[in-house]
């Protein structure tokens, strides 16, 4: 199957130009300004924007929490993600303490095999390190999962101790992977859960209270600080504070490298959220929570200036009656809101459309820098001869408005109800079949497939 896309403007993070794109099988084998190819399907990009493939690094699908599960699986999630343009998807195979790294990846590989409609990497959760896991970590990264989440927060399930974290940072540095981290501190969270639970305050907002900025900033300047000791090569997922952010900007004086995920909804919401009545609130219920407009301020900045380098979702639906569970407290609301098929969208609405960041930055958040930061550049994150034509055809202008009557996640409300966005993605090719073309989905599930990814490859 050979496809030519004709006339569009070409964006990636370093380039844009107008040209035609011819796609052969599964990659990309020419881009040029006439192309004398003919292909079996031809189409106008004319007045389009064409970008490579999302890459979103941060998603939970079918993720046990609570007692129940995020409410997109493999196939409905990855069908969502290709609907809003992401054409990769890196999850998280979370180890269940007292057992093997490799168990979680082996649960992982079963929940996405035969399921994805997107190509998917594992990142894996080390929640237990001791030297069972410690000899696993090679092993791992030669196996294409060259990523370790760590948690500083969610005492008592997944948080480690600083000497755990220190152990995981040599053994990753020793054989080239890349530590990330949910960086909160988990014992001021867990201190300040039980204040607000004595004193009967259990409502949403509280979740918000329990968790504020300083947690953030304590624990992000700690693990800043033992990654420069070890020399880890070191990620901060969705990072919400402006002054989290000033830690890495404080490291940067010192030339250390952190790489910095945000996420749309710490850039576009605020926490008024919170304080929504009949507990509205607990839709925006996630960790760390939504914060000020001076963070949001920060964060956009930051990714302008370059000092966060992706934006990646922490996708992870409950539908309403998951939430309820928590009712009556707020410690028991599942962690956690969807938005993985609208990441690219709001990126380009609310970012390139408001002048907060150009077309290239928009193509290296969204796109380049987490295939990079990742292990799957050039194959993925770009467009270029050879890469795979995992391809976004998007209309710059046409307005749409999202809303839980029509997006694709498999969960009854949006995080984003009623926003209006201008820009859509129309065309969406993934490893050279066409996957979404006028609102449909045109790939089976079982068409993703496992990526096996390198080392991080962003150079300072
Ligand atoms: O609330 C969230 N973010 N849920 C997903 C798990 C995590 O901490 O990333
Ligand atoms: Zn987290
Ligand atoms: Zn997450």
């Amino acid at each position: 199957m050979s496809i030519l896309i004709k006339n569009g403007h070409i964006v990636t993070a370093s380039a844009d130009y107008i040209a035609n794109i011819f796609v052969e099988g599964e990659t990309i084998s020419a881009i040029g300004k006439d192309l004398p190819m003919s292909a079996d399907k031809t189409i106008d990009a004319s007045g389009k924007l064409v970008f490579p493939g999302g890459v979103d690094a941060h998603v939970h699908l079918d993720l046990p929490v609570m007692g129940t599960f995020s409410s997109d699986n493999f196939e409905t999630g990855t069908r969502a993600a290709l609907f809003g343009g992401t054409t990769t998807i890196i999850d998280f195979a979370n180890q269940t303490r007292g057992e093997t790294l490799h168990a979680a990846v082996d649960e992982w590989h079963k929940k996405a095999a035969g399921n994805a409609l997107c190509d998917y990497g594992f990142h894996v959760s080390v929640t237990d390190f001791n030297p069972t896991t410690k000899a696993e970590i090679k092993q791992l990264i030669d196996d294409g999962i060259t990523s370790f989440k760590t948690f500083m927060a969610y005492k008592g399930t997944l948080m480690i101790d600083d000497g755990q974290m220190m152990g995981i940072m040599d053994e990753v540095k020793k054989h080239g992977g890349i530590v990330t981290v949910h960086a909160t501190n988990g014992d001021m969270i867990e201190a300040l859960v039980k204040k607000h639970q004595a004193e009967g305050k259990l409502t949403p907002l509280y979740h918000y209270r329990s968790q504020p900025e300083i947690t953030e900033i304590e624990a992000c300047g700690r693990f800043i600080d033992m990654a420069n000791y070890t020399g880890v090569t070191c990620l901060i997922v969705h990072m919400t504070s402006a002054g989290a952010l000033n830690k890495v900007r404080e490291a940067s004086k010192r030339n250390q490298r952190v790489f910095v995920e945000t996420c749309p909804q710490y850039l576009l919401l605020d926490a008024s959220v919170y304080e929504k009545e009949n507990f509205e609130g607990a839709k925006w219920v996630m960790s760390p929570p939504i914060r000020e407009q001076k963070d949001r301020e920060a964060l956009w900045a930051g990714l302008n200036q370059g000092m966060i380098q992706t934006v990646g979702t922490d996708h992870c639906p409950f539908f309403m009656e998951q939430k309820r569970k928590g009712e009556d407290d707020f410690t028991k609301i599942p962690n956690g809101a969807p938005g993985i098929e609208h990441r690219i969208e709001l990126l380009y609405s609310e970012g390139v459309r408001k002048g907060r960041i150009s077309l290239n930055k928009f193509v290296e958040v969204i796109s380049t820098n987490p295939a990079k930061i990742f292990g799957m550049y050039p194959r993925k994150g770009t467009l270029a001869i050879g890469a795979d034509a995992d391809i976004v055809i998007f209309d710059p202008e046409e307005q749409h408005t999202i809303s839980a009557k029509t997006h694709h996640h498999n969960c009854d409300y949006s995080a984003y109800e009623g926003r209006e966005v201008t820009g859509k993605c129309k065309t969406v090719l993934m490893r050279g079949k066409v996957a979404v073309e006028n609102d449909e989905m045109k790939i089976e599930k079982g068409y993703g497939q496992f990526l096996k990814r390198g080392i991080s490859s962003l150079v300072i």
